[in-house]
């Protein structure tokens, strides 16, 4: 808790940095909680309004950005993360594991011109919680205070995982992030949605029948269904010898193969609620990668409101 008046001027200092993005707007504007809650709703309004876009909603997407945003971080040079939103700025932008993510950002942009205030790095990673919240996922803790970064700090090729890997590769490029292998498993859930696209990472297809709904499916489909190779002209990934409709990479696969990766997938197929609160936990920690705590607008998290409990009252 801060104690004394400097400390809250810090504070109100860092809101400013980090929300007004000073030269744009108006001086003296703080945003508030209930200003962040806003933009939380227009991002949630533009991910349902998806049309015919991949399974009917953005959120899979958006969290994609959010995520590969976070996990540029590298822990001992703290580097990356999600503090300077530099996927905006070439060859960042332009990294193979990257590809598709203009989807994201130019819908988030829309956002941005509209409450120009935010940061972007709190813009892509508020979006990562309304996907998460709203594709009835757990409640994901956020705050604010990133800044918008500059080229210079764009973060080199290679730090985002290889799917076509194992787990050392996994081992290597989280424990690079400082996550140990409960937490590789628990973010690996996040693989529940969305879809993989053979003009963006060359796989092809979903990882379970409801790819817009969070669920503990992805690890209870891992164990109940039998992953068989696929042969196709594409990269090497794994179908489900029943329907044939359901993909599985080669690192979520090796949640299965990996004695200590396995105790914890097994732990969340069967216990849909500890894997809700170890995916919270974590994706707390994920996004908050590479921002200085002196950034922070408050010093607890927020928790912003589902659409769905706002319309009630
Ligand atoms: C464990 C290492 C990981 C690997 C190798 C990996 C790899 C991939 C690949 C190849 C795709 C398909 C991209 C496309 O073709 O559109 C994808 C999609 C996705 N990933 Fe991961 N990922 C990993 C971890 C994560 C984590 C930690 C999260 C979030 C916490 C995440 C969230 C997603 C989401 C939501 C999609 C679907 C995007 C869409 O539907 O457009 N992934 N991932």
């Amino acid at each position: 808790m801060m104690s004394n008046g400097d400390g809250a001027a810090a504070k109100a200092t860092n809101a400013a940095k980090s929300g007004a993005q000073a030269a744009k707007v108006a001086a003296n504007f703080v945003p508030s909680k209930e200003d962040y809650q806003k933009v939380y709703n227009t991002i949630a309004e533009i991910m349902d309004d998806a049309g015919d876009y991949d399974d009917g909603s953005y959120g899979p997407v958006l969290l994609r950005l959010a995520w590969h945003s976070s996990g540029t971080y590298d822990a001992e040079t703290k580097t990356g993360g999600s503090n300077f939103a530099t996927m905006r700025f070439e060859p960042e932008s332009l990294h193979g594991a990257n590809n598709g993510l203009d989807v994201a950002r130019n819908l988030m942009q829309k956002v941005k011109e509209q409450y120009p205030w935010i940061s972007y790095g709190d813009l892509w990673t508020l979006a990562g919680v309304a996907a998460i919240q709203e594709m009835a996922g757990p409640v994901i803790p956020w705050r604010a205070g990133r800044v918008d970064g500059v080229a210079e700090q764009a973060t080199p090729d290679g730090r985002l995982p290889d799917a076509s890997q194992g787990g050392s590769h996994l081992r290597a490029i989280f424990g690079r992030m400082g996550f140990n292998d409960q937490e590789i498993v628990a973010l690996s859930g996040a693989h529940a949605l969305g879809r993989c696209h053979t003009d963006r990472s060359g796989f092809e297809g979903p990882w379970t029948f409801s790819p817009i709904t969070l669920t503990n499916d992805y690890y209870k489909l891992l164990f109940d269904e039998k992953w068989v190779w696929r042969s196709w002209n594409g990269p090497k990934q794994l179908q489900d010898k029943k329907s044939r409709s359901l993909m599985m990479l080669p690192t979520d696969y090796v949640l299965t193969q990996d004695k200590s990766f396995k105790k914890h997938a097994k732990a969340y197929a069967e216990d849909q609620d500890l894997f809700f609160k170890d995916f919270s936990a974590v994706v707390v920690r994920l996004f908050e990668l590479g921002v200085p705590s002196k950034q922070w607008v408050s010093e607890e998290p927020w928790t912003m409101k589902r659409v769905e409990e706002q319309s009630s009252n």
